[in-house]
């Protein structure tokens, strides 16, 4: 989203993406027309880009609040934004935001911090488990929720995954500050859709909202440098059903090409029934009609296929109620793209693979393949000699004791046929866990390491390099945002280092692998080339079934 002027990694640590005033004015614009609100807030305001055009609709002397953090910012906003009040503090932990009745706006766009880039130690953003904590007690001061909603939100708040982002507990914030009838707006990345520890967030959305408005940036446009679409979600808080009931509401999805942005406007090129920009989506809002316009569709789906997997995560998670699960009726279901191809013909009652028993999972992501995936080009008995890298020239190649390194399929073309065979494999991931540089032995944790193994000097040397390389973003492999939670530390030392990855687990050693096959964009003769191999790869089954019994299948 859009940048700040100061440096990259404050601005990440904070998730300092602010919306920009076009964002602002789409979200404002989505807000129901008739409404005028009597107070309104956003608990995560940076310089204040949503609250200024929302300002606009709400009556005159309303409470209007932010709450910002960073007390530059928070200072900025206040300069800016006259006419509300401006609090400088953590919205996890401020009773300000507590308001009796329940805000009748909360409108924002959340932090998306990874709780794992607050290493600092002064670090102004509170750990995971911090915000959790705070979050929960920030529910159980609220008065304007009755006590199965507070159970609810509790609920949500002490089970969602720990592996989210700082999002989720924003969203969770934000969705129990409300008063019933009052409305969310909040600007997302499309994750929200599809990631499933964001599954307890479209959970809540369906049971506790009516009339959810989403706009989606197919175009991935709106924001400068995006790699992921944006959404905006608008939605009314309503009595809480039961997971059933909220299955059988409707979501407007309107989907927002790239040729309706224009010089002030991310909707100036639209058209709706003779109107224009933002008048154009009012319009089109206060019909929900199915309709495809120029460079738009917006379409009505059933909350079954809008999120078409959350039945079959809901109905064993630990933030959906007991009685929901059991209740839960209807089975898993396709999503609302694939209906849209099939048509609404009667379909079977699908079965997950989870149904059957069987876990699947992303395969090993290293943070840095460049550093930690090694080409073998020979082997000797205790050791492998492995191919130097294009970053580190002073080492053209260097042996690794065996143990340090585990043979992997890296990508489809490392497999030849359908079945892997790890002494043909060719690449390996490094691992290093009980071993440490000598030069670490005086930063080590004595408890860890009471036994201290030194690294081979290749290693140490590999790994020196790998520290000095800057690559062309200008950044360290240790300082790689999935990297540097590598280093983890007691009171006596450090645990861990970057270059030593997690243990693996059950999913990172598959007994089935499905590798991706659509890792390059390529044209013309490249492309059909390739896909020559790729089918010849698929289709052809080694001669001779390996004996090695530890091969898996592909
Ligand atoms: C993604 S920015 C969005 C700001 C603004 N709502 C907008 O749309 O432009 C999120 C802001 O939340 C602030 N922030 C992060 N954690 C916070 C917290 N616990 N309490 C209050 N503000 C927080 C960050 O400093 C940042 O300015």
């Amino acid at each position: 989203m859009m940048k700040q002027s100061h440096n990259t990694s404050h601005q990440k640590r904070y998730g300092q993406y602010f919306s920009g005033n076009k964002v602002a004015e789409l979200l404002s614009a989505l807000l129901p027309s008739s409404r005028l609100y009597s107070s309104a807030i956003d608990p995560m305001v940076g310089v204040g880009d949503l609250l200024l055009p929302a300002i606009q609709k709400v009556q005159p002397n309303s409470n209007v609040v932010g709450v910002e953090i960073d007390a530059p910012i928070a200072e900025q906003c206040a300069q800016r934004l006259s006419s509300a009040r401006i609090i400088k503090g953590d919205s996890f932990c401020s009773k300000q935001i507590i308001i009796p009745g329940g805000w009748d706006l909360v409108i924002t766009n959340p932090p998306y911090v990874r709780y794992q880039l607050q290493k600092d130690e002064h670090s102004v953003i509170p750990s995971s488990a911090k915000i959790r904590h705070n979050l929960c007690k920030q529910i159980s001061t609220m008065q304007h929720l009755s006590a199965p909603d507070k159970a609810f939100f509790l609920k949500l708040a002490q089970n969602y995954s720990g592996l989210s982002d700082m999002a989720v507990p924003s969203w969770l914030l934000c969705a129990s500050l409300l008063s019933n009838k009052g409305v969310l707006a909040i600007v997302v990345p499309e994750a929200w859709l599809n990631r499933e520890y964001a599954a307890p967030i479209r959970y809540m959305l369906l049971k506790c909202f009516d009339n959810i408005v989403v706009a989606r940036d197919v175009g991935t446009c709106w924001f400068e440098n995006a790699l992921v679409r944006t959404c905006l979600v608008v939605a009314e808080r309503s009595n809480t059903v039961t997971f059933n009931e909220g299955l059988k509401k409707n979501i407007y999805q309107i989907d927002l090409g790239a040729n309706l942005v224009g010089a002030t406007s991310l909707i100036e090129n639209m058209y709706f029934e003779g109107h224009c920009n933002y008048a154009a989506i009012v319009e089109l809002l206060l019909w929900k009609m199915n309709v495809s316009g120029n460079g738009y569709t917006a379409h009505s789906y059933d909350a079954t296929s809008a999120f078409s997997d959350l039945i079959s995560i809901a109905k064993y998670a630990k933030w959906t109620a007991q009685e929901e699960r059991s209740a839960v009726t209807s089975n898993s279901v396709l999503p609302a793209e694939l209906t849209k191809i099939i048509g609404s013909r009667n379909h079977p009652d699908y079965v997950s693979l989870s149904d059957l028993g069987i876990t699947c999972g992303q395969g090993l992501r290293t943070g840095a393949n460049d550093f930690f995936y090694m080409e073998i080009v020979s082997e000797e008995s205790q050791f492998y000699i492995v191919r130097g890298k294009s970053w580190c020239k002073q080492l053209q190649s260097f042996s690794v004791k065996k143990n340090n390194i585990i043979k992997v399929v890296q990508n489809r073309s490392n497999v030849d046929g359908l079945v892997v065979v790890p002494a043909e494999l060719g690449f390996g991931v490094l691992r290093i866990s009980n071993e440490i540089r000598a030069t670490d032995r005086a930063s080590c944790s004595r408890k860890k390491f009471s036994e201290i193994r030194v690294l081979s000097d290749a290693l140490t040397g590999y790994i020196g390099a790998g520290e000095t390389y800057v690559d062309s973003r200008g950044r360290h492999f240790k300082e790689y945002s999935a990297v540097s939670p590598n280093e983890k530390k007691d009171d006596s030392g450090f645990t861990s280092y970057w270059y030593m990855l997690p243990s693996f687990t059950k999913r990172h050693l598959p007994d089935l692998c499905v590798t991706r096959i659509n890792s390059m964009l390529m044209y013309g003769k490249e492309a059909s080339n390739r896909k020559q191999e790729i089918d010849r790869q698929h289709y052809t089954i080694p001669n001779q079934r390996p004996k090695d019994k530890h091969c898996g299948k592909i």
